[in-house]
């Protein structure tokens, strides 16, 4: 399986510390955010990389990142998304690097605890479809949300959602088989204009091809000034991607 690491947008809620640099880039405690994405990757067995960038700042990846050096790599893909159409036109740069491919994508803001190569080596043993983690939070509002029935199944993701039918957030990490590309394709901009990963999901869903499995550990985003802060406490105290 090949990962994708989506570093793109302008990260406009963290203005004016996005002002003139990427997001991604800032730091998280000791090290500038992209880096845990991509270590979560590596520890989930996945090697073969691509970074998509874009916005400010974009060159600055490739002379921070370089061939991979810090995870053990001999090798970085890397990307541009122009504009900031949203996640999913972030990942539909992706497609020419997939090859036909399975893909795990992670969102270059989520930090985990843990790891999730149990979640991923699932999902190479199913034969289609797309697999989601999820992780209860306390604000699940900011988030894509699943809805459950009765025997645990998810009927719907709704995107932040005012109110939450579960108190589980969809966490940025997604695994997809190939057919990803040919549903984003399809895809129309949201209310806030752009394309959301939470329509290709809901895709997978009606197709009865979406499976999902809860993370281990703590899971947070950083992209917004207290979930930052609180991201780099977590860091400094637990460490995260941990592989025992
Ligand atoms: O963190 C998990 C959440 O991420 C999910 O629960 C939501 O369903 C999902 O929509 C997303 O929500 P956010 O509104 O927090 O996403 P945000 O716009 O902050 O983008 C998250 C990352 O995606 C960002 O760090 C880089 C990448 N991205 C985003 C956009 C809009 C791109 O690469 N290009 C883009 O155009």
């Amino acid at each position: 399986m090949k990962g994708v690491v989506l570093a793109g947008g302008l990260g406009t809620r963290l203005a004016p510390l996005t002002r003139v640099t990427n997001k991604h880039l800032l730091p998280v405690y000791d090290k500038p955010m992209i880096f845990y994405p991509i270590q979560a990757l590596v520890n989930a067995g996945v090697r073969d990389i691509l970074i998509v960038t874009g916005g400010n700042s974009a060159g600055d990846f490739l002379k921070l990142l370089a061939n991979g050096k810090d995870f053990g790599l001999r090798h970085l893909n890397y990307a541009y998304q122009e504009g900031e159409g949203g996640i999913a036109a972030a990942l539909d740069v992706a497609e020419p690097f997939a090859e036909g491919e399975r893909i795990c994508v992670v969102l270059g803001d989520n930090i985990i605890e843990e790891n999730f190569l149990a979640a991923a080596r699932d999902f190479l043993a199913q034969p289609s479809g797309a697999k989601i983690l999820l992780k209860e939070v306390p604000d699940p509002q900011r988030f894509g949300v699943p809805a459950f029935d009765q025997a645990g199944r998810i009927v719907r993701i709704d995107e932040k959602p005012k109110q939450p039918k579960s108190g589980y957030a969809v966490t940025g990490i997604y695994m997809y088989d190939p057919d990803v590309f040919s549903i984003i394709k399809t895809l129309r901009p949201s209310e806030r204009g752009e394309l959301e990963i939470t329509d290709v999901n809901n895709h997978y869903l009606a197709r009865g091809d979406l499976s999902y499995q809860v993370l281990d550990g703590w899971w947070s985003d950083a992209g917004t000034f207290a979930s930052l802060l609180r991201t780099s406490n977590l860091v400094a105290q637990t460490g995260a991607n941990k592989m025992e």
